[in-house]
């Protein structure tokens, strides 16, 4: 399969399709739970103020959602974004538990309809991997035209870590032991193994940061447990 085509937005949109299924379990188990931890950190690094209009891009199943919206008043609101009818399907089944109002929008995040300077915060956790160099400036150029001035935000990824005696286990781990468990809880392998793909080709959120900085925006570099996550979070000047 051509480089490119891995990048594909129909490509992504049917990888995620036929992983909604296991995707949540796999994802817990798999990260031994650091997953649902990390999320946590990458909200907690950015202020978000109770009435914020928060855009949680490449949603998945509204994973960010559920951790934002108990910080969030009854005047906060949360747009989740993704490009999957089957995420999204199972993101909108999650809605009743949210104290805020939260809404889903299944749309590509480099082409959605959503209005300029309309959000105070936005965030994203484990959906930077599935997007080429390329798009990531324009990810970076969307979000530098979405934010509101003084808006914040704040991303995730899991990534190759720095130090050579974890990266050898870890690259095993994500090439091998999590297509298994994919199988075990009955998703197809071939799909977790893409996503190990994804990873090594993705590395860590440098070059994110790069292009957050280029598009005009105050960034700064996140790491988590040694940089098996990295993060890039910020500002968009007043
Ligand atoms: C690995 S999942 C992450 C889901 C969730 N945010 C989490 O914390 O687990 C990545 C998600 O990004 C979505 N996605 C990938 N490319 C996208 C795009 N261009 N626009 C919107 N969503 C996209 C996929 O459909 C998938 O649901």
């Amino acid at each position: 399969m051509a480089v490119e085509s891995i990048y594909d937005p129909t490509f992504v949109k049917n990888l995620f399709n036929e992983m909604a299924r296991t995707y949540g379990v796999v994802n817990l188990i798999s990260s031994f739970g650091f997953a649902a931890l990390w999320r946590k950190q990458c909200a907690r690094i950015i202020t978000i103020p109770c009435d914020s209009r928060v855009l949680d891009l490449m949603t998945g199943m509204g994973e960010l959602c559920a951790v934002l919206s108990p910080s969030l008043g009854k005047q906060g609101r949360i747009i989740g974004v993704d490009l999957s009818s089957e995420m999204c399907a199972r993101a909108r089944q999650q809605l009743v538990r949210h104290r805020c109002t939260v809404e889903i929008l299944e749309a590509d995040a480099l082409a959605s309809s959503l209005a300029s300077e309309s959000a105070d915060v936005i965030v994203s956790s484990f959906g930077l991997k599935t997007f080429s160099p390329d798009q990531i400036n324009r990810l970076a150029e969307e979000v530098a035209r979405l934010l509101k001035p003084g808006g914040v935000f704040s991303f995730l990824e899991i990534s190759v870590p720095p130090n050579r005696f974890l990266r050898w286990p870890y690259l095993n781990y994500i090439r091998h032991v999590i297509p298994t468990i994919g199988r075990v809880f009955l998703g197809n392998p071939e799909n977790y193994r893409m996503l190990g793909i994804y990873t090594e080709r993705f590395g860590h959120c440098g070059g994110a940061a790069r292009a957050l900085e280029q598009a005009g925006l105050h960034v700064q570099q996140d790491s988590y447990f040694f940089g098996c996550a990295t993060g890039v979070s910020g500002r968009k000047p007043a």
